[in-house]
């Protein structure tokens, strides 16, 4: 092999095994930035400091209940220093030149939007870009994402929402990394990483926020906003590693949730801003709340009136109101009656002043305001190219058992007849999923375009929708039905549209909507060849399909290059490698369901009736976290560990060899798990400790090794102090997470 091919390989070898180590960069303002804001602050104003703790959204998008119509005004009065929901470089252009040429200080505005996973060019929803398992892939989705949103004159985004899950009934699931923390924690990372780059100054790159501090996923009952509540020992060891892995990765500001915590909503809460946030964190960035939610610290019942919210936000640290005008309304006055302090306005201006000043804007307020930059960028073949490998790569293969003596995946590419049938067969914007912003619906590839365009003209591809997404209007079945009795193979695309998942988008019944599953029962019937795409913000309750489809694609909403991706994999140029990072429960009555709980005094036994279970269900999952199948197989086998003991500081080997019995090259996630046998507390039957993509051709084998390291093992343990514990451990590895081999190591004192 050429030199340049194994350099090439080693440093990506080494680039993935560093993306699976966490970092500790966290952002440090320099003695040059904080001179700078300090001289700034001395000269201003009151109500100019207040102007800079408000942000505003303009009227190009609505993310929320309220909207001002008056923004421009403010802006030139001083009285709001940021604003979001406003792009593209004229528009952001015009916006600055009212700020750096009308106010009397010339503070130039920073520009927020929420890209989440992607600008113009969507990628795959974040919960589908997580079953890649690939912080490299991860890192260049929001590397490309920041470059697109950069281009269009953004500076900062609301992103990444690191909200670990455990609820599929929650909307916002999908714009989450799934159940697990550790995994969560790494991806977190890897999106800091392609938001701000190595260097803030560079114009290509904005600044992160991560979201929602703390715990918003765990909303009682997967209703969304709803009560959070948790033990301290719960919040700490499961929700907030991944916030934190953020801020250790250098992530500039943090975005307060809706929900309370121990009973104090968080944008009021001195315990998760300043305790945890500021002092063991030693967090220096920005806090902003969410849309209006300090406002909604009256609704809370935890204060009597906006003006006292505002006291208790800024006494708790927050910096920043998005949109609620509290700041703006009532600050001076707090301040006049002594509830509030000029040096917590101080230190929150300091906070919002950083921002522009390590992006550069007060140098050059116009430097990400460029339309022929702009041009230049959006859409860019490597952004595109890109796109669909990250499509191709979230696509999770479920299912696929032989039909009449033969597997159906991957489809040969001379088939002359297809029914292609369903609401997101030919749906160019429900392809995008939720949260696409700005993405350009135009541009998205539909399933029938990509498989057109994979068959070619030799094939006759015929389309019927079937349904709709709700509703119990079955008058397309007919069409649907004849359609695919001509057909040689039918490929039923069904699933969620993009407002039934996301943000105020629970749903207490996760079958598919409508009369999807009529339709897919009327259609299976017939007797043909039958693959099932979903698409879809959440898991769902698919037990049906499970158990008589021969073939199922969790495609998820896999954006811009969708149809393209979707495509590759039902034609068998990309094996789908993807392994699910949310368990997929049989019914919502077992929901919360994750793969790692407690074992409990009474663990399930069918033998014995006073035991842990249902009456009328199995406690085991539809499909479990970790899961993802592959058009090949492989085999695992002589897993070893390199001593049975370990000690203080130390570090153990294991490994394991992975074979491809399969006839096609595949590529296969080896996950490590571990169980702390005994502890001071109970601890989860399992924990992800480790996890290793790797490629094997046809009959290959490669020996996977993973480093333990004694710190690995640590929790926080019956006094909370965070620590490992002598006693015997069990590790497993295997193909996901309810398919392991195991070995005890012990760790000793
Ligand atoms: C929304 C969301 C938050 C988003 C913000 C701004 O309500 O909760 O994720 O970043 O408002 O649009």
């Amino acid at each position: 092999m050429k030199k340049g091919l194994i350099f090439a390989l080693i440093s990506l070898l080494i680039l993935e095994l560093k993306s699976q180590t966490l970092i500790k960069q966290p952002y440090q303002p320099s003695p040059k930035a904080l001179e700078f804001v300090q001289n700034l602050i001395q000269k201003m104003t009151l109500e100019e400091k207040i102007g800079q703790m408000t942000l505003f959204t303009s009227d190009w998008d609505v993310t929320g209940p309220t909207i001002r119509a008056n923004y421009q005004a403010d802006i030139q009065a001083g009285k709001v220093g940021s604003i979001f929901n406003a792009h593209t470089a004229e528009y952001t252009r015009k916006l600055q030149k009212i700020a750096v040429e009308q106010t009397r200080l010339k503070i130039p505005l920073l520009f927020g939007y929420d890209v989440i996973h992607g600008h113009k060019t969507i990628f795959p929803s974040p919960l589908a870009e997580s079953c890649t398992w690939d912080m490299a892939l991860i890192e260049k989705n929001a590397h490309y994402s920041a470059k697109e949103a950069a281009a269009s004159g953004l500076h900062w985004i609301f992103n990444p929402m690191v909200d670990v899950a455990r609820d599929p009934r929650w909307g916002r699931v999908s714009e989450g990394s799934g159940e697990d923390t550790y995994l969560g924690s790494l991806i977190a990372q890897a999106k800091v990483k392609g938001y701000q780059g190595s260097n803030l100054q560079d114009p290509f790159t904005i600044l992160a926020c991560v979201k929602h501090f703390a715990a918003y996923g765990a909303a009682q009952a997967g209703r969304d906003y709803h009560t959070v509540d948790m033990s301290e020992r719960v919040l700490r060891e499961t929700y907030l590693p991944p916030y934190k892995a953020a801020i250790d990765a250098g992530c500039f500001s943090v975005m307060t949730s809706f929900n309370e915590y121990d009973g104090v909503p968080a944008s009021g809460n001195a315990f998760l801003l300043q305790k945890i946030l500021r002092q063991e964190w030693n967090f220096k960035g920005l806090v902003v709340t969410d849309y209006t939610s300090m406002n909604e610290m009256v609704a809370h019942g935890i204060v009597a009136d906006e003006k006292a919210a505002g006291e208790l936000a800024l006494n708790a640290g927050v910096d920043l109101d998005m949109q609620g005008a509290v700041y703006y309304n009532y600050l001076k006055k707090s301040l006049a009656e002594g509830k509030i302090t000029e040096r917590q306005i101080n230190e929150a201006v300091k906070n919002v002043l950083l921002a522009k000043y390590e992006l550069g804007l007060f140098t050059d307020p116009y430097r990400y305001s460029d339309a022929a930059r702009e041009k230049a960028t959006i859409f860019a073949p490597e952004i595109m190219n890109h796109a669909r490998i990250a499509a191709q790569k979230s696509i999770v293969l479920l299912k696929n058992e032989p039909f009449r003596g033969r597997k159906i995946l991957p489809l040969a590419k001379n088939i002359q007849k297809v029914a292609l049938i369903g609401p997101l067969a030919n749906n160019q914007e429900d392809m995008l999923g939720n949260w696409r912003a700005a993405g350009d619906i135009s541009k998205a590839v539909t399933i029938l375009q990509g498989i057109k365009e994979a068959l070619g003209s030799n094939a006759e591809v015929k389309y019927a929708k079937g349904c709709d997404f709700k509703g119990n209007d079955t008058q397309g079945f007919e069409e649907a039905i004849a359609l695919a009795k001509n057909a040689e193979v039918v490929i039923l695309a069904m699933g969620e549209n993009q407002a039934q998942s996301g943000e105020a988008a629970s749903r207490s019944d996760l079958g598919l909507p409508g009369v999807q599953q009529q339709l897919v029962e009327a259609i299976y019937k017939l007797g043909k060849p039958t693959v099932i795409l979903l698409s879809n913000g959440r898991p769902l309750t698919i037990s049906w399909l499970a158990e008589n489809a021969p073939a199922i694609l969790e495609t998820w909403h896999l954006g811009t290059m969708a149809g393209k991706a979707i495509a590759d994999v039902l034609f068998g140029d990309y094996n789908p490698s993807g392994k699910l990072t949310m368990t997929f429960p049989r019914s919502v009555g077992q929901i919360p369901i994750f793969y790692n709980p407690k074992n409990t005094g009474r663990p399930f036994n069918a033998q014995d009736k006073y035991t842990s279970k249902y009456l009328d269900i199995s406690n085991e999952p539809l499909f479990p976290f970790g899961f993802g199948l592959s058009y090949t197989d492989f085999s695992y086998q002589n897993m070893k560990l390199n001593k049975n003991q370990l000690k203080a500081n130390d570090e153990i080997g294991v490994s394991i060899e992975v074979k491809n019995i399969g006839n096609l090259a595949g590529e296969e996630i080896v996950q490590l798990y571990v169980q702390d046998l005994v502890g001071s507390v109970t601890r989860p039957i399992k924990e992800l400790k480790g996890f290793q993509k790797i490629l094997l051709q046809a009959g290959e084998t490669k020996t996977v090794s993973f480093k333990l390291k004694t710190q690995d093992l640590a929790f926080y343990t019956q006094d909370m102090s965070f620590k490992p514990e002598a006693g015997k451990f069990k590790v497993m590895i295997g193909t996901h997470s309810n398919s392991t081999q195991d070995l005890i190591l012990e760790l000793v004192d």
